[in-house]
């Protein structure tokens, strides 16, 4: 039997323009960093979405230190606006507690949030994903016609073998990868940005790696003032002329 939700979730998501998962291979790649400074930057000329999806381990709301703000219910739920986007985590409903589900309660928590959030018009969701292929990118697949990749490596060999699993995947299901970020960048090697190119991926950029990063967790103007978000931004102009 097919889900009734499904379909809920098409409708939720009718006014969503772009839906872009930012994603990885491996984890502690900076993908919640990197979602968390997106979104803010596309939320100062566009209406943007924010959705932590990792259920095992939500950090956006610890990056851009969301401590009071809930969701209103009605007809479904509202994600609260903060920092000028709107915000949607499992955090609301697990609290400051491990959320320990397995495959298909993640499966199901994941089709369940989806189905009641109700997303205003939005430019953008960003999606910020757990690490490797999980069922959230799965199901996401299945469930999210439009959406569309950005995957995160750090110029280790380790980190990018995996993100060519997860790029295969998706060439195979025929979803777009809009690019390739490189995070955490010590030197000007190129060596990952050629094997990119290789693939036929756009790289979309290199971000260093940046001690200041740790005493701006939590503080949003703070963490839009480093040379992360600096670079971030530049990607975020190209992630805005590809937009769909
Ligand atoms: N460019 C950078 N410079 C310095 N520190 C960084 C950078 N990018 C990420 N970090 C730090 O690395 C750690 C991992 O980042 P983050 O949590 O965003 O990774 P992740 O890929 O989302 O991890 P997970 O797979 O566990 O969800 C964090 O402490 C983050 O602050
Ligand atoms: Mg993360």
């Amino acid at each position: 039997m097919v889900d009734p939700r499904t379909s809920i979730i098409a409708e939720r998501l009718k006014n969503v323009h772009d839906v872009i998962a930012v994603s990885g291979g491996k984890g502690g790649v900076g993908k919640s960093l990197i979602a968390s400074t997106l979104a803010l930057l596309l939320a100062e000329n566009n209406r943007v979405g924010l959705f932590d999806l990792d259920f095992t381990s939500p950090s956006t709301n610890l990056i851009l230190g969301i401590k009071d703000a809930r969701p209103v219910e009605d007809k479904g739920i509202i994600p609260p606006k903060v920092h000028g986007l709107r915000y949607m985590s499992i955090v609301y409903y697990s609290g400051d507690y491990a959320a320990p589900l397995r495959g298909v309660d993640i499966s199901n928590a994941l089709i369940e949030l989806l189905a009641i959030t109700r997303w205003e018009n939005l430019d953008y969701l960003i999606l910020d994903m757990p690490p490797g292929i999980s069922d959230a990118t799965l199901d996401l697949i299945r469930l999210i016609k439009k959406i569309r990749f950005v995957i995160m490596t750090t110029p280790s060999q380790l980190a990018f073998e995996t993100i060519r699993k997860l790029t295969d995947l998706l060439t195979a299901q025929n979803i777009q990868i809009i690019g390739i970020i490189e995070n955490m960048k010590t030197d000007k090697d190129q060596t990952i940005k050629s094997q990119i190119r290789k693939l036929g991926l756009d790289y979309l950029g290199q971000i260093p790696y940046d001690p200041q990063i740790e005493s701006a967790l939590g503080n949003p103007s703070r963490l839009l003032n480093t040379e992360v978000a600096q670079k971030t931004k530049q990607i975020a102009r190209k992630i805005q002329q590809f937009r769909q």
